[in-house]
């Protein structure tokens, strides 16, 4: 099999042209940020761009059951194939990197791959796995936790947006079977390795001066939510000692969770909230806010997450204001696959051996990853890219040209390493 096109098209210019025409796609003019969020229109014109992609490197393009698309060179039916991708989807006012990075340096390693004459031995398959933020249904991976079996289909048949549009109704307004979704180990197994380029969210690389790392480790981490529930009034004639407040145990539990983490050196973090009736002159009767919390092991995660619990509970008891706490989502520490890890290892450090000599950094991330999602189901790796500003959920977020550059050469390295022996 051979992975030559027509065109030999130039990389650099490629990712640029790739980068140009996916910018516009879901970025709201006001904040700069991206708003892609699963199965809107943004979502489905991020949709059409990577089909263009994939056509227009005659890969065959298709979509599994659970809304994930696939790029093919070769046929995936032959098993041992190697993947590469990540996500195209945002949080909210996201950056432009977290995901597409991954896309647009999987699409530009395959022509560069192409450039190098190389001669694929494995099918070669591109991913763009879907709803991976979990921004518009609160859970993160859906597309890769369905298709591994970490999400049942009646699990996604429950999930809502904040419109109270459930996923299936959202799936089929977008054309989708949601009736289809579900568990697909016939398709992981056909895949020998996957390896997901990703921004770093972070400064590690900055400060060790690297374009380029590889992933030992995702943190265990999961989503909380906290619903506060007290008494709605007026607020110019309640008074303070008849109030039922759920805004203050709320206020003193975001202390307490930067407290507790800070004591125990992991994450905790109320980034969303949700009042009612959201009056400025009104006591609210309901404040729901959502814990997002990560550790580097799972002692100190449940250590963490246990003492804020305990601690609105004493907030809530004194406002005279019930408390409902739900998980929501939570993922296990996630140990990439040492083999894997240590042949891109090898690879990298062999195809930088002439540059420094000195070993690629292995890092671990708080960041979930569809990555994280598959490592249970099939050996899997990442490689971050450095990005100099550290911040990511952000339209700050950010990578150099040519630290991108670095990227690709490093994907492209990893994948005829893998695909071409
Ligand atoms: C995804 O980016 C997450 O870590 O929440
Ligand atoms: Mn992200
Ligand atoms: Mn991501």
């Amino acid at each position: 099999m051979t992975g030559r096109n027509d065109e030999g098209r130039d990389g650099e210019a490629s990712f640029r042209e790739m980068w140009r025409d996916l910018a516009p796609l879901g970025r709201h003019p006001a904040s700069g940020g991206y708003r892609r969020y699963a199965w809107t229109g943004a979502d489905a014109d991020c949709r059409a761009w990577f089909r263009e992609q994939a056509e227009a490197r005659g890969l065959v393009h298709e979509t599994d059951r659970n809304g994930n698309q696939w790029a093919w060179l070769g046929d995936p039916g032959e098993g041992d194939a190697v993947v590469t991708g990540s996500h195209l989807d945002s949080v909210p006012d996201g950056g432009a990197f977290d995901g597409p990075l991954g896309i647009v340096s999987a699409f530009a390693a395959l022509d560069e791959l192409r450039r190098r004459g190389a001669e694929f031995t494995k099918p070669l398959g591109i991913v763009n796995f879907g709803d991976e933020e979990g921004a518009r249904f609160g859970l993160a991976c859906v597309g890769s936790r369905l298709t591994a079996g970490r999400l049942t289909r009646e699990e996604a048949h429950r999930l809502v947006d904040a419109g109270g549009t459930t996923l299936p109704r959202a799936m089929e307004a977008a054309g989708y079977d949601p009736d289809a979704i579900g568990p697909d180990p016939e398709r992981l197994a056909r895949i020998g390795a996957f390896v997901e380029l990703h921004v770093e969210q972070g400064r590690s690389l900055d400060r060790t001066g690297d374009p380029v790392g590889i992933a030992s480790a995702i943190w265990p981490h999961g989503r909380w939510r906290y619903d506060f529930r007290g008494e709605a009034n007026h607020a110019g004639t309640t008074l303070l000692a008849d109030r039922r407040d759920p805004m203050l145990p709320y206020a003193e539990t975001v202390l307490a969770a930067r407290r507790e983490a800070g004591l125990a050196g992991a994450l905790a973090t109320f980034g969303k909230v949700a009042v009612e009736p959201n009056g400025v002159n009104a006591v609210p009767s309901l404040v729901r806010g959502w814990l997002d919390s990560r550790a580097a092991d799972a002692g100190t995660l449940d250590a963490v997450t246990a003492a804020v619990e305990r601690a609105a509970r004493e907030y809530a008891g004194r406002a005279g204001v019930a408390l409902d706490v739900v998980r929501e989502s939570f993922t296990p520490v996630v140990e990439f696959q040492h083999a894997l890890r240590d042949e891109l290892a090898r690879i990298l450090g062999a195809a930088r051996a002439e540059d420094r000599g000195r070993p690629v950094p292995v890092l671990a991330t708080g960041a979930g990853h569809d990555a994280g999602i598959l490592s249970a189901s099939v050996p899997t790796a990442m490689l971050f890219v450095r990005n100099p500003t550290g911040v990511s959920h952000s339209p700050a977020e950010h990578a150099t040209e040519q630290d991108r550059a670095a990227g690709v050469a490093a994907l492209a390295d990893v994948l005829e390493g893998l695909a071409c022996r």
